[in-house]
This record gives C-alpha cells, structure tokens and sequence, in this order.
C-alpha cells in the first residue's frame, strides 16, 4: 500500500513538522510529509523542511487582500501535489468554512490544551490562571468551529505548583512531538480503507 500524500502547514519554528517528517521517514509509516508550506516567509520551519529533504514553500498570506484568496491559492498547490491528508503543526491562520469543507476529515491540528478546554491562543497561560491540576494537549480533527472538531489523541501532564507558561510549554512540547506522529499514524491507516 503507498504512504498516504500529507502536507503539514507551518507558521513558525516548525519542531512539529520535524517530528512528523522524522517519523514519516520509517518504512512501516502509513503516510508521506511530500510538502511543507508556511503562511509566514521566514519561518524557521522552512529550511528544516528542506535540511530534511521535503518541499517547502512559503504562501504569504499577507499577498492576499483576504482568506478566501489565501486559501484558494493554498487548495490549489495542495491539490497539484496531490495531497491526501493535511497537518497543521503550529499553523497560525483560521481557515474559513470554504477551505475545512474541501478537506473535512483530512485536516488534521495539533492545539497546546486539553479541548474541549481553552480553544483558541494562550492556553498555558488560561489553563494556570483558572486554577487547573492537569494541562495537556491535544490532536482533533479540523471543522468549520476553531478548534472544535473530534479528538484523535490527547496527552495529559499536571501542573505543579510554580510552573509558568513557559515551564509548561517546555514540558508539553516533547510530548507534542510524540503525540502528532502516533495521531497521523492511526488516521493514515484508516484512510484507504
Ligand atoms: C505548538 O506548541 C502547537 O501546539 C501550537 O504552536 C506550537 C508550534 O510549535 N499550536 C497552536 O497554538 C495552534 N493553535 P512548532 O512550530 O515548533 O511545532
């Protein structure tokens, strides 16, 4: 059976990406990382895609004078690189109902928080404000509602007593790193079938 075709979308340093590219790479993964794309030209991510082998380009969005244009340029290179499945690994746009709705149940997201819990930015900092014993994160399917759709994985930790935003981003991003590749993996394997 051929690797299933899969993108990832980027906006910044890109260790998701790398992770998901490093895992692709072993002979029994069910999918590919054949296209890297970032919204944001000097993404660090880029050129750790291409150190690693894999086609990377940037997509501006800010070419466009709004997210229907962006986006349709974004399906169009998606669909000539014929793509199967989308990651979106610290990918930083919404994308509008159009877009979720020509992808629906091949999109893929990774989010920095228990969902349903703290959708949306900051969730570190939401999740020690409100007092929370466990943090996490969380690997969902994507949907016309940010942040919304069915989980695939989640990977709980507890919040210990003088961790900051930062402690918490630093002890959650390994488990990121583990979390999208066993999460691409399962949706992969189903998707021939
Ligand atoms: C990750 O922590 C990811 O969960 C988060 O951005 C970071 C990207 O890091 N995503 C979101 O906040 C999406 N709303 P990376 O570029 O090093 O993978």
């Amino acid at each position: 059976m051929p690797k299933v075709r899969t993108a990832v979308l980027i906006s910044g340093r890109g260790s998701n990406m790398v992770s998901l590219v490093e895992a692709s790479k072993a002979k029994d993964y069910p999918a590919d990382i054949n296209l890297v794309i970032s919204n944001k030209p000097n993404a660090a991510g880029l050129s750790k895609a291409k150190d690693l082998g894999v086609m990377a380009l940037a997509i501006d969005h800010t070419d466009f004078s709004n997210r229907r244009e962006f986006e349709t340029a974004l399906d169009a290179v998606l669909r000539e690189a014929k793509t199967e499945l989308i990651c979106c690994a610290g990918f930083m746009r919404v994308l509008t109902p159009w877009f979720v709705s020509r992808w629906e149940g091949r999109l893929l997201n990774i989010h920095p928080s228990l969902l349903p819990k703290y959708k949306g930015l900051n969730t570190h900092q939401r999740a020690l404000e409100a007092g929370d014993s466990e943090h996490g994160c969380t690997v969902h399917y994507v949907t016309a509602e940010l942040d919304g759709g069915d989980t695939i994985l989640q990977h709980k930790i507890d919040i210990l007593e003088n961790d900051t935003p930062e402690t918490l981003s630093s002890r959650l991003l390994p488990l990121e790193l583990t979390l999208f590749p066993k999460a691409l993996s399962i949706v992969a394997k189903t998707y021939r079938t």
